[in-house]
């Protein structure tokens, strides 16, 4: 007789160790199933690997087994008669699925599954229509790669980049097998086939599901890195990364119970901050619940903003909520002053890039569309300076600031914005506006003087844009200097800490 799961008395509840919370289920059995045995008496064979990272996790020890977690029901669309298993007794018309959803897991985990579905990380499928995509379908892909659910062809710059970090929409194939383009994948915003969102092992590598590599850096970093996102690098070069360096030994990090400054104290990693527990607060698989700012689009804007257009019941949680969520995580080890003094420092970063750059940048690009030669995005070098400004270069020196990591904030995020925007940006607009001033097409003519005069107004430190954090109207400055129009009085006090620092260093090669 199979022993039917999970069918057992309140009392058994004690089992459970502190830590892990499963809602749906009272415990574990004391036994493992026997469709699970059977597996393990083939797979130990076939994929010793396997077995041996399941033998070493907590599920082996629940009794949690691979029945349990790759059983499907007849009907559901990714459900397939493993035939090897279909050939034993007890593996009779009883399809198995190979992707465990989160839909899968919240039979027995259904706190985590809900926080993680309410959050961006299940909703970062949906980058169809971004400008990221259009680079990766179009500007350096094609429809080369055909596949049984892309008889017209999807590009492999978009299967082998954007997906294996944002998700695929997983497609079944004719006979119940996963469509090769979108599948292996582990994508933090993957479409499974039961419609479920995302995927737990994006951070819970199988089979071991170790929350203890949960907690390491770089287990965030496959994602969280690179030009546009440099958060991993960030992190190692601050402070915090470089405490945790010193001291991972100390960390305790795998224990169930992870609180910061109670179970270790040496420094914070990114779930720590982001996820983790604190004597306050309990884990929370919606990584948005602590952030204030959302810094990704061209102009920082608050969390609720971006919650509300993507429908996520965050909509309803103002940033000022999460920034205390945020504190209680510093307050473990830092005092109350400290951790304001850094908001009001970040909170400066963020002003002066969305007011400096930000807003005049986006006015000026939207300015110079009916000018620009090619009609299609990034058809012309100017899109790509626009878009390097805001995408990469904005967000280093936001990121940077937000997690303490002065490189990335000014040689890496706020130096390329300035060399940017001056150096390349507003040159390649002054030379728009001159080849189009005197043009016969009266439109361009227009549009030409238009831009001539938004640029000049903003370079003259007029252009007015509303800031974000106080909703009032200020105006844009930190321009004039490019004019020669710089203040008789900031310019003289600049000109005597020029000479002394001559006095002291000696003339440099620049002028
Ligand atoms: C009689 C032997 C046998 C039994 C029983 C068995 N398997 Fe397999 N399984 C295999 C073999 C052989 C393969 C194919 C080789 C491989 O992928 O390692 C396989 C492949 C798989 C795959 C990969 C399918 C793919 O296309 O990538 C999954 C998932 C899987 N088995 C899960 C299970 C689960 C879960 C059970 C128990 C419910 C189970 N197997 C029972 C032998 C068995
Ligand atoms: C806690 C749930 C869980 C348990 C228990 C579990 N698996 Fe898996 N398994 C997964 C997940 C998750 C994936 C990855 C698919 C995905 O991302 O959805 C996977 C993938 C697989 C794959 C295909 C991928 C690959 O790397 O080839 C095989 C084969 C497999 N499991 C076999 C087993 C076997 C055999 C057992 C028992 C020894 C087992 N699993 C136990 C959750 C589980
Ligand atoms: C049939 C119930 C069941 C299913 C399905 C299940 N789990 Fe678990 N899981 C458990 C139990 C029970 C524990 C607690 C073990 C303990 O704390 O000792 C656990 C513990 C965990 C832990 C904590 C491990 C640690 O090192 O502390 C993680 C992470 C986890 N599960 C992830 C998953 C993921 C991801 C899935 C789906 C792919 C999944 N589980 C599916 C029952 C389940
Ligand atoms: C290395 C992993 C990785 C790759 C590859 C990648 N992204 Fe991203 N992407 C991320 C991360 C991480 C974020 C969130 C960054 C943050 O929060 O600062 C992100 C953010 C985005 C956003 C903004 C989402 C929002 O909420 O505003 C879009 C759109 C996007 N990526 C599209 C793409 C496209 C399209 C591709 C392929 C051309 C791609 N990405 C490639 C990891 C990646
Ligand atoms: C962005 C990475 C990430 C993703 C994705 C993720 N987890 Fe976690 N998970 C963690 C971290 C980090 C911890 C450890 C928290 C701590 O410090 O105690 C954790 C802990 C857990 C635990 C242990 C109990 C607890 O709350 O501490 C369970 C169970 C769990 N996760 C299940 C899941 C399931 C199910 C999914 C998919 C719906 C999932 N996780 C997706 C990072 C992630
Ligand atoms: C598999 C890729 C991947 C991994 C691993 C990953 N993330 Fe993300 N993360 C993303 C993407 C993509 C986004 C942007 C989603 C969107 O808005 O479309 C994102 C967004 C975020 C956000 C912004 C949330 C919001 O509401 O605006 C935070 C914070 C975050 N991740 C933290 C983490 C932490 C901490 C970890 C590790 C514990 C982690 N991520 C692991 C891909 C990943
Ligand atoms: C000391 C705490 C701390 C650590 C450690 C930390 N972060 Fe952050 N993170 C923050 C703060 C503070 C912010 C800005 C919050 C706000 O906007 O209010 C932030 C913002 C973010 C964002 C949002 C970016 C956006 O585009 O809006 C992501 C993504 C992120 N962190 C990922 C990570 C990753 C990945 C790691 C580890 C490599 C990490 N963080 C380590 C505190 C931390
Ligand atoms: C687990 C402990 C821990 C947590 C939590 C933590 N920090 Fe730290 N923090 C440290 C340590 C250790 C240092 C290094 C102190 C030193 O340099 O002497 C540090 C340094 C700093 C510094 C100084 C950076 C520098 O370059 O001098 C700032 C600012 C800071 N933390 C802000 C924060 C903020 C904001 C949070 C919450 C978002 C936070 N910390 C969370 C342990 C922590």
């Amino acid at each position: 007789m199979i022993r039917k799961l999970w069918a057992f008395t309140a009392g058994a509840a004690l089992l459970l160790v502190q830590g892990a919370s499963i809602a749906s289920v009272d415990a574990p059995p004391n036994e493992f199933s026997e469709e699970t045995k059977a597996c393990i008496a083939c797979h130990k064979e076939t994929s010793l690997g396997v077995v041996q990272q399941w033998g070493d996790s907590k599920h082996h020890r629940a009794k949690v087994g691979c029945y349990e977690c790759h059983k499907a029901e007849a009907g559901e669309i990714d459900a397939f008669i493993h035939e090897e298993f279909d050939k034993k007794a007890i593996g009779k018309n009883k399809p198995i699925s190979i992707i465990v959803s989160p839909k899968d897991c919240s039979n027995c985990h259904e706190k985590e599954v809900a926080e993680y579905t309410a959050s961006h990380h299940s909703q970062g499928g949906r980058i169809i229509g971004s400008l990221d995509n259009l680079l990766a379908d179009v500007v350096e892909g094609n429809r080369a790669m055909v596949t049984e659910s892309f008889p017209e062809g999807v590009s492999a710059a978009v299967v082998n980049g954007c997906w294996q970090c944002h998700g695929s929409e997983v497609k079944v194939m004719k006979d119940g097998s996963l469509d090769p383009a979108t599948w292996p994948n582990t994508g933090i915003g993957r479409i499974n086939p039961d419609k479920s969102r995302g995927s737990c092992s994006a951070c819970h590598s199988r089979h071991k599901f170790s929350v203890e590599q949960a907690r390491n850096p770089e287990n965030c970093g496959k994602c969280h890195m690179g030009p546009d996102h440099p958060q991993e690098e960030i992190y190692y070069e601050s402070k915090h990364g470089i405490a945790f360096h010193a001291n991972k030994d100390k960390m305790n990090m795998d224990r169930s119970k992870w609180i910061a400054g109670e179970d270790y104290d040496a420094a914070p990693t990114c779930a720590t901050c982001h996820m983790s527990a604190t004597k306050e607060q309990g884990v929370n698989h919606d990584v948005g619940m602590r952030i204030s700012w959302n810094n990704r689009p061209a102009i920082s804007v608050r969390p609720e903003t971006t919650d509300a257009k993507m429908d996520l019941p965050g909509q309803h949680v103002k940033w000022d909520e999460r920034r205390d969520n945020m504190k209680n995580v510093c307050s473990a080890c830092h005092g109350e002053s400290f951790i304001d003094n850094f908001y009001i420092q970040y909170d400066g970063q963020i002003e002066l890039y969305n007011n400096k750059f930000a807003k005049p940048g986006l006015a000026l690009y939207q300015a110079a569309l009916p000018l620009l030669p090619r009609d299609a995005k990034f058809a012309n070098h100017l899109d790509f300076v626009w878009f390097e400004i805001w995408h990469h270069e904005g967000r280093r020196a936001r990121h940077g600031a937000s997690m303490m990591g002065p490189d990335w904030t000014q040689w890496h995020g706020n130096y390329e914005v300035g060399k940017h925007f001056y150096g390349k940006y507003v040159p390649e607009l002054e030379e728009l506006i001159e080849k189009n001033l005197d043009s016969e097409d009266a439109n361009k003519k227009a549009s030409a003087l238009a831009l001539k005069n938004l640029l000049h107004e903003i370079l003259s430190d007029e252009f007015v844009v509303t800031d974000e954090k106080t909703g009032k109207e200020v105006k844009s400055t930190g321009h004039s200097w490019f004019i020669g129009k710089m203040s008789p009085e900031e310019a003289k006090a600049r000109k005597e800490s020029r000479e002394a620092f001559i006095q002291r260093y000696g003339e440099q090669t620049d002028r």
